[in-house]
């Protein structure tokens, strides 16, 4: 694992990591706290209480649960606790899909179809690397900068404002993370009208 906030940038200005994610190997670290690819922080295990948030969000419909990256499971162990009926999981890198395949095996909820979502789903996501640059560089408020940053590509993408709502939970990173260093996160809810 590389150390520390102060290595500098994790993207320098203009790198596209996207032809070699796939196979790049997923260094999973020996506690299995971290999870590098590229030499790049992806997934830390301090983040546990953000991701269950963000995870009962997406299974409070329960249904169909569609969650895009997989990471070290925190967010998709957590779904399996919920009442859901399906469980759909898109990983682009070969290791981490390795990973999911051996999880999903103990998993009790399978997949089975996909489909958009429907009227009434919920949608919730985060990107902390972006989010965190924000909150170091142009935020000190965390929803300022969702209300800024988030919701206009939200209603573009046809979302209606009064369906989109936050909640802030107070979660201090370990001065070693090199994406995130507020000490505050959120968990958005997005209902689809
Ligand atoms: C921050 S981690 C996800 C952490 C996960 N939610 C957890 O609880 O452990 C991001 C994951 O998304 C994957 N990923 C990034 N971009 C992707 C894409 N466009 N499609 C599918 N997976 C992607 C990465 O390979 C990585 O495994």
């Amino acid at each position: 694992m590389s150390s520390g906030a102060a290595a500098g940038p994790i993207f320098a200005e203009g790198e596209d990591c996207r032809a070699a994610w796939r196979e790049a190997t997923a260094g999973y670290d020996e506690p299995d706290a971290h999870l590098e690819i590229l030499g790049k922080p992806v997934m830390e295990r301090w983040e546990t209480p953000y991701m269950h948030s963000l995870a009962t969000v997406a299974a409070s419909k329960g249904g169909r649960v569609l969650e895009v990256g997989f990471g070290m499971a925190i967010a998709a162990s957590k779904v399996q606790e919920l009442g859901i009926e399906e469980h759909w999981i898109i990983e682009c890198n070969e290791g981490v899909f390795r990973r999911l395949e051996q999880w999903a095996k103990a998993q009790p909820h399978k997949g089975h179809a996909f489909r958009l979502l429907r009227p009434g789903g919920v949608l919730t996501y985060c990107n902390l690397t972006s989010w965190g640059e924000l909150l170091k560089t142009r935020y000190s408020d965390i929803e300022k900068m969702f209300e800024e940053t988030q919701v206009g590509p939200l209603l573009e993408a046809g979302f209606r404002r009064e369906n989109i709502s936050t909640r802030v939970m107070e979660l201090q990173p370990p001065r070693e993370c090199r994406y995130y260093s507020h000490p505050r996160m959120i968990t958005p809810t997005v209902l689809k009208h």
